[in-house]
């Protein structure tokens, strides 16, 4: 679904051009659930931007489906990011004056569907993501939890082809925080979602299908679940204590 080849990116302050993605392949196959961790500063953040284009790439192609995005224009890129990816924010980034059901309802105002069609969407959406008996309130009358399922419910409106997630759980409690991680899980299972989501949390990436680890801006390493979730979680801690850095500090 998503193919990273080769991605480089430094930032340059005066004189100097500091490297921070350092040639970047990875991969991202439909409906898979997949977390990128790593020390502050490895590159995680520039590596979603760059991917999703916000920020401009030195070197590397950017699949998404088959399509080469790093080839869009700001126009085809702006419906790019409309109606095939999904974003969700650490701030949660939902708009304070709309209510929740409408801030779930944004992606396919601002892609110009239809009202009736959105609003029986929308309503599937908050039932199944346990948001129904919230959908009137507005951000300010919600808790941290309940504003990134809304966001995460946004996030899938336009079933996009993946959702991008930059520490969707860091504002948040362990119990909201669970309850995030598993809106993303059923969002897989039942919608076939597919997930690229950067963490700190090692609870939170062992609910994830594969963890790429960063370090440095390069890939150090990539972890497989395929045995329980606590026995991975107990492999990514591993990983990250080998690693160095703060990568874990909400452990
Ligand atoms: N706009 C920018 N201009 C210059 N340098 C930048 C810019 N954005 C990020 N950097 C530098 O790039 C490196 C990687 O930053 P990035 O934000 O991608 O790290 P991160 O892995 O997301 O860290 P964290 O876990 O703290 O969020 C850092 O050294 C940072 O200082
Ligand atoms: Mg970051």
């Amino acid at each position: 679904m998503l193919k990273v080849n080769h991605l480089s990116k430094s930032y340059k302050t005066g004189s100097r051009t500091y490297p921070v993605l350092k040639d970047i392949s990875l991969e991202v196959n439909r409906g898979e659930f997949v977390a990128v961790m790593g020390p502050s500063g490895s590159g995680k953040t520039t590596l979603l931007n760059c991917v999703s284009c916000f920020v401009p790439r030195d070197q590397g192609e950017i699949l998404l489906a088959g399509q080469d995005i790093s080839k869009a224009n700001e126009k085809e890129m702006s419906k790019i990011r409309n109606q095939r990816i999904g974003f969700v924010f650490q701030d949660f980034m939902l708009l304070d004056g709309l209510s929740v059901f409408e801030n779930i309802c944004l992606p396919q105002i601002i892609a110009g569907k239809p009202i009736a069609q959105m609003e029986a969407k929308a309503g599937n959406i908050c039932a199944s993501f346990g948001i129904d008996s919230i959908k009137n309130k507005y951000p300010a009358e919600i808790s941290g939890g309940e504003k990134q399922r809304t966001a995460v419910a946004r996030a899938l409106m336009n079933q996009p082809f993946i959702i991008m997630a930059d520490e969707p759980t860091g504002n948040l409690d362990s119990k909201s925080c669970r309850a995030v991680i598993e809106a993303f899980v059923q969002a897989k299972k039942e919608m076939g979602a597919t997930v690229l989501m950067v963490t700190h949390d090692s609870f939170a990436a062992s609910f994830c299908d594969r963890v790429i680890m960063l370090k440095d801006g390069m890939v150090y390493n990539e972890l497989r679940r395929d045995g329980s979730r606590r026995e991975f979680m107990d492999r990514l801690l591993y990983t990250i204590g080998r690693l160095g850095g703060d990568c874990d500090d909400d452990e």
